[in-house]
């Protein structure tokens, strides 16, 4: 057994040149929202889901950005509605939201 059931990295990238990144477009509202979420329901922890920060995952052109495991599902997102559907669907349903995984061919 893993140690983690999912575990879902944000990117909350910033840069001071003032280039494109994730923490631009709400990176840090989603993960603020999606880890109280998971807490809120009593999913955090061991056995469970584990909400992490993360640096610049490398595919910034569809940022915001986050990716779960053990699925390697990638995803982009708006608002914490779609926060929310990702949370329902997939880090307690297990059920991938198509309409917001991140196209494969999306880099920096
Ligand atoms: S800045 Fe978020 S993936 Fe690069």
């Amino acid at each position: 057994m893993s140690y983690y059931q999912r575990h879902i990295f944000f990117c909350l990238n910033q840069r001071d040149s003032g280039e494109n990144a994730c923490a631009q477009h709400g990176a840090q509202e989603a993960f603020n929202h999606c880890k109280s979420r998971i807490k809120a329901a009593g999913l955090s922890g061991v056995g469970q889901v584990r909400v992490n920060k993360a640096g610049c995952l490398d595919r910034c052109a569809g940022g915001p950005v986050a990716v779960i495991y053990p699925e390697e599902t990638w995803y982009t997102f708006v608002d914490n509605s779609d926060i929310d559907e990702i949370v329902d669907k997939h880090l307690i349903g297990g059920e991938v939201v198509e309409r917001l995984v991140l196209p494969p061919n999306v880099g920096r």
